[in-house]
């Protein structure tokens, strides 16, 4: 049978290193298959103009699958700044090529588990009654709206007339703003549809109805922000009515649940939100089980696209080391979920069983686990290496 094919897409930074690794550690499993590789990232803005080459989105749509490392973004004047000199004043304008990536696929549908490993010296403890120390058990998986919301783009600063005549036909608008001429005013659209709406809340649930979790919880803020929260809260109810009874719905305002992440984080399972406040809420729950080095994702489309990412970026001031030290976890964890994905679920496993043997030994432990903050020095100050401790999983593989 012919290999399966997966588009292998590095990036930048940090990006290529935990890539390497976890396509060391998916070979190490015995998972097959044929790696191709995708152009994306900083290398090509700057010679190509474009940080996402056509090339690479022919890629993704016919091998439908892509593990992806991390990429580098900049803002707009040192973006420009980096272009090819012969690219420049071209009019070529950087975008990320992340953001592209989700808009050019519809990536609509976000996944970020953020489960405690038992002996993570990073793990979340709290103070209990009198002077007991309490670590809860964390087992958190955030669905984020990954295309509209305040991400959309639909924004603008001193808008044209036709949209300042709309705003100012907003009885609010004109009470609040009226006054404000254009050119004093920025504005971000925060745009929700009824259809993107409804897939990540019907994601949300049938991953809780089919993974054991009594709980889809709404985090939102339907009490003020009326439309787009409140479309949101009323969809939960009727799926959840309509096609969920067996599962409790749970509705929290994202300010609140900040403040309840710290208080009670193992009474949430699944959690669901549009862009933004999903993204707020994967960050802190990420922080809780040991943060970026810990944190993965995937990403869907409604035909079939599949995209797999740690949630960090490509950590620039880390990637020249001649010995790697980030932690290759999240890149790790972000391959299992591919694996979970194309129903090779056993070896998904064995490589979590591995990750979680190494960190409950507690011998081998990256400089994030170790408190270090981030040099060259760590290694030798007792850090294990991005390469050791890749090893150190492999070693507790079984094939
Ligand atoms: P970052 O995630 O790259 O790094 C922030 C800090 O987190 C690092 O300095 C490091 O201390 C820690 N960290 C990140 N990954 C780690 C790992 N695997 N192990 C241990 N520690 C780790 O975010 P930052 O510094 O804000 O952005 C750097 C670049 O990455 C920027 O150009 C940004 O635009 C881009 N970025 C790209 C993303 C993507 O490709 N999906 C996501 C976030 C940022
Ligand atoms: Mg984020």
């Amino acid at each position: 049978m012919a290999k399966r094919k997966i588009v292998a897409l590095p990036g930048d930074g940090i990006g290529k290193i935990v890539l390497k690794q976890a396509l060391r550690v998916l070979d190490a499993v015995g998972f097959e298959a044929e790696y191709v590789y995708g152009d994306i990232g900083w290398e090509f803005w700057c010679k190509e103009g474009n940080p996402l080459p056509q090339r690479t989105l022919d890629l993704i749509k016919r091998h439908k699958i892509a593990l992806f490392g991390a990429i580098t973004s900049k803002p707009n004047e040192e973006a420009r700044a980096e272009l090819d000199s012969s690219l420049q004043g071209k009019g070529f304008v950087y975008s990320s090529p992340i953001v592209g990536l989700r808009q050019k696929f519809n990536l609509d549908i976000c996944v970020r588990p953020c489960k405690s490993y038992q002996g993570n010296p990073l793990n979340f403890i709290r103070r209990g009654k009198g002077s007991a120390i309490e670590e809860p058990y964390i087992d958190v998986v955030i669905f984020r709206q990954n295309t509209e919301c305040l991400y959309a783009g639909v924004e603008w600063t001193n808008p044209p007339e036709n949209v300042y005549k709309a705003l100012k036909s907003h009885p609010k608008f004109d009470e609040n703003f009226g006054n404000v001429p254009p050119e004093e005013l920025s504005v971000s659209t925060r745009i929700f549809t009824k259809k993107a709406t409804g897939r990540i809340l019907t994601a949300a649930f049938e991953y809780a109805k089919g993974n054991g979790y009594s709980s889809v919880t709404v985090c939102e803020k339907p009490n003020v922000i009326r439309e787009t929260s409140g479309l949101m809260w009323k969809l939960a109810k009727d799926i959840q009515k309509n096609f969920y009874p067996g599962i409790k719905l749970i509705n929290t305002n994202i300010d609140a649940q900040m403040m309840w992440l710290t208080k009670n984080p193992e009474d949430y399972g699944v959690i669901v939100a549009g862009n933004m406040f999903g993204d707020i809420a994967s960050d802190a729950f990420a922080g809780l089980i040991g943060g970026l080095g810990f944190a993965c994702s995937a990403q869907f489309s409604s035909d079939g696209i599949a995209v797999f990412e740690p949630t960090h970026g490509s950590a620039p001031k880390y990637a020249g080391y001649e010995i790697p030290i980030v932690n290759p976890i999240a890149m790790i964890e972000s391959a299992c979920m591919m694996l979970d994905y194309l129903d090779e679920k056993n070896k998904a496993e064995e490589i979590r069983k591995g990750v979680a043997g190494i960190i409950l030994e507690g011998k081998v432990r990256t400089y994030d686990m170790m408190k270090m903050s981030g040099s060259p020095e760590v290694i030798k100050n007792g850090a294990a290496s991005t390469i050791q401790m890749t090893d150190a999983i492999i070693s507790r593989i079984v094939k």
